[in-house]
């Protein structure tokens, strides 16, 4: 591919690829911007931009004639759909307390023994949520005004003092955050002016995935200024090359990592590097698990995950025809119950194969959006219904490639609750993702045996079995550097008198169990 760093030369490689409209605006550049321009070209090639420009309309057209076909009935599934095995399937609502408890010490000891890491995706552009900076930075409006990803270094750094306090060893569990040019800079200065949250620096290692441009119908890359693409990130399944790009798997192997506990940034409620689901994946010797909620009812928009002709997968509620959906088990549950939360275990080797092996082989996904462009004479017109197309990848659509593939069902109230809207949308908003955690921790407090008193000094009724979707009567946060999971609260808390709201913080809870 010859490189595209001179006008006559970029010319005729775009004029072979049909794209030449990228340089419409050429002889208005500046210097500066046609060197960004040819840099770009550049770095994707022409004859690859060509063939990127090319797959998206072909996919495009392709998937609107076989919806015309289908008309929207999606039988093509039926008959061909397996749910996940239930030797394949741990469940934390129906095992006994004792096997939890084998698999979080399990989880435990790996942890201690440094082998475990967390990998958070990060690359995405939160457009839903619409703030102009990436959703880790996000504040929800706890008491405690924490961020979510200070949220989650906390919970890293408390993980590793559980199973290192356990096992008697010194441990780490390394954070790897895959970001996208939108994120990378800001997140990277949001560390550092934080002091990567106590972590260490080199315990913390970003890496950027790559980008593609976004693409018309009729398969023309968009100029979102007139010497700039328009360019989104290649997907959360970006990852697997994202890691050969950045030498992240030889960076894990340095370090003797074996298991990699990967998981999206919206999750307030996200267990990190869960030492129940390690230990679960780790003792049933899975290469790749997912962990999975009950579906709440079959028409809920999730992705199920289960089998298709024998092979993994996660399928989009629009493709399971409803008599499926609608299917249950003698016990009353969902057949295909297993609701995809993009939450999944690794091994390091299953990750190099993929890498090495099967990434090439990965479905491009279509995603239709109204890309914002310049028009034939140069104005920046904001599209009013969706013009483009982006190609992603999804990150689980490795699970086709595992040998020994594992769900796990946990309780959506104590593990799942995103933040993709901004409010007032009626799911999954800052509000939502608010009361989910103070629900959680009001639910801790109590069963440690906390009596929340209001600020006249009155006992505040208690609510029994709170769910997450209601506001709860007190007001009750708990830093994660006190306890991960509700643990080890019954010594600051039992019986003990405390006013909403309650700040449960380090000094806090030294008071209390002084008190
Ligand atoms: P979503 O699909 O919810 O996308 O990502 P998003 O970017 O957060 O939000 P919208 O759709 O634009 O509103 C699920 C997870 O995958 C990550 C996100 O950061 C989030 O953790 N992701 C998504 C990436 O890391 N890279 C991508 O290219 C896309």
């Amino acid at each position: 591919m010859a490189p595209l760093d001179d006008e006559p030369e970029l010319r005729a490689g775009l004029a072979r690829a049909g794209q030449s409209h990228l340089l419409r605006f050429w002889p208005q550049l500046e210097p500066a911007e046609r060197a960004a321009l040819a840099e770009t070209l550049r770095a994707l090639g022409a004859e690859e931009l060509g063939a990127h420009c090319r797959r998206a309309a072909q996919t495009y057209a392709r998937e609107q004639q076989e919806e015309e076909e289908a008309g929207g009935h999606p039988e093509g599934l039926a008959g061909r759909l397996q749910p996940v095995p239930p030797e394949f399937f741990g469940s934390v609502a129906r095992s006994e307390p004792a096997t939890l408890e084998r698999w979080e010490e399990e989880g435990l000891r790996q942890i201690s023994q440094g082998k475990v890491a967390v990998l958070l995706l990060a690359g995405g552009q939160g457009t839903r949520l619409g703030v102009p900076y990436p959703k880790g930075m996000y504040d929800v409006g706890l008491p405690s005004r924490k961020t979510l990803y200070q949220l989650q270094a906390e919970r890293i750094r408390r993980v590793a003092q559980l199973a290192g306090e356990k096992f008697g060893t010194s441990c780490k569990v390394p954070w790897y955050i895959m970001t996208s040019e939108f994120t990378l800079g800001p997140t990277e200065a949001f560390f550092r002016d934080h002091d990567y949250f106590h972590l260490a620096k080199s315990d913390v290692v970003l890496f950027e995935q790559r980008m593609l441009p976004a693409v018309t119908f009729d398969g023309k890359a968009i100029l979102d200024g007139k010497g700039k693409l328009a360019m989104a990130p290649d997907g959360n399944g970006g990852l697997y090359r994202a890691l050969a790009d950045n030498k992240i798997l030889e960076d894990m192997e340095r370090r003797g990592i074996r298991y990699i506990h990967v998981y999206c940034v919206d999750n307030i409620l996200v267990k990190m590097a869960d030492p129940v689901f390690v230990g679960f994946c780790v003792s049933k010797g899975a290469d790749c698990g997912a962990k999975v909620v009950e579906k709440a009812y079959p028409t809920e928009p999730v992705g199920v995950v289960c089998s298709v002709d024998g092979v993994y997968q996660v399928v989009e509620y629009s493709e399971i025809p409803s008599e499926v959906a609608e299917m249950r088990n003698p016990d009353g549950r969902l057949t295909y119950s297993a609701g995809n939360i993009c939450n999944h275990f690794f091994t390091l080797d299953f990750l190099q194969t993929i890498a090495e092996k099967f990434e090439p082989q990965l479905k491009s996904h279509l995603a239709i959006k109204k890309v914002p462009f310049v028009d034939e004479v140069g104005n920046r017109v904001n599209p009013l219904k969706p013009n483009g197309i982006k190609l992603e990848k999804f990150v689980f659509d490795v699970f086709q490639f595992s040998k020994n593939f594992v769900a796990f069902e946990v309780l959506r109230e104590e593990e799942f609750s995103p933040l993709k809207n901004a409010d007032p949308a009626s799911k999954d908003t800052p509000t939502t993702a608010r009361r989910s955690l103070l629900s959680q921790h009001y639910r801790w407090a109590q069963k440690a045996g906390a009596r929340f008193m209001d600020s006249q000094g009155h006992p505040i009724p208690e609510i029994q079995s709170l769910s997450g979707d209601e506001e709860p009567p007190a007001v009750c946060e708990i830093s994660p550097l006190v306890s991960y999971f509700g643990e080890d609260l019954e010594q600051y808390l039992n019986a003990k008198e405390v006013q909403s709201p309650l700040l449960l913080d380090e000094s806090q809870a030294e008071a209390l169990r002084q008190a």
